[in-house]
């Protein structure tokens, strides 16, 4: 499995002050010299974290850049202007303080589908992070998008207590699936250093965004080495 990090929380801390440090850039210098698979940024509607001229800087290193973004008009034109490697379509609501669920494709399959063609068209790799259900992963492969990332935060809140396996099975389930039907099969959402560990588990799981573990984790022991530890937990 690879790794794709999450670097979001390093521009929530730059604005808790309105300054200018810690800039996301140097946190994504550090992703590139730990040769993880991407780099991804959630540019929210309300610029809440990253801000577009984090974006740029960082769609200019030589990691993949995962854009994470919503379906709207304003952020499709970024994305066919930016060019980042993937894009990651995620629901999104003003209030949340992370996105709470999966992306409904299946209640909003011609629209979705509308909205993933010109970015295949333009040469970028299109995932939809959806829940682990059998409704959603067929309906992805319908899109034309060509990745799923599995939503794990239930999972993730169920690790340890007597509902983990009935959301462990889920993501197997729904990975199974998602591979039958063609798809590459992403997961992420509240994976940490413990529960990232049943991932293994989980046949042909092609990659895994991670950023709250590890910023954390950071903290304390310098990112570098936040995410050469879950690189060897993943790996
Ligand atoms: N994948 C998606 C689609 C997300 O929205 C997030 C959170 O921004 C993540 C992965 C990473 O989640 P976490 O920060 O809990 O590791």
């Amino acid at each position: 499995m690879l790794l794709g990090v999450n670097i979001d929380h390093v521009a929530t801390v730059r604005n808790a002050r309105g300054g200018v440090e810690p800039q996301p850039i140097e946190a994504g210098k550090i992703c590139e010299k730990c040769q993880v698979r991407s780099i991804t940024t959630h540019l929210r509607e309300d610029r809440r974290h990253i801000k577009d001229e984090d974006v740029e800087k960082i769609s200019k290193l030589n990691t993949f850049l995962n854009l994470e973004m919503a379906v709207t008009d304003e952020m499709q034109k970024i994305a066919l202007r930016i060019k980042p490697h993937s894009v990651c379509l995620v629901p999104e609501k003003r209030q949340e303080v992370t996105t709470e669920g999966g992306l409904d494709v299946a209640g909003q399959l011609e629209k979705i589908t509308k909205f993933v063609k010109p970015l295949v068209d333009a040469g970028i790799e299109v995932s939809l992070f959806i829940d682990p259900t059998e409704e959603q992963v067929k309906a992805s492969s319908k899109t034309g998008a060509q990745f799923i990332e599995l939503h794990t935060g239930s999972y993730s809140n169920a690790y340890g207590t007597e509902n983990e396996e009935t959301e462990f099975q889920k993501l197997k389930s729904a990975a199974k699936l998602g591979q039958e039907l063609g798809l590459t099969v992403n997961a992420g959402h509240g994976l940490d250093y413990k529960n990232v560990k049943r991932m293994h588990e989980i046949d042909g799981l092609y990659e895994l965004n991670i950023g709250h573990s590890i910023i954390s984790k950071a903290i304390f022991t310098g990112l570098e080495q936040a995410i050469n530890e879950m690189k060897e937990l993943i790996k």
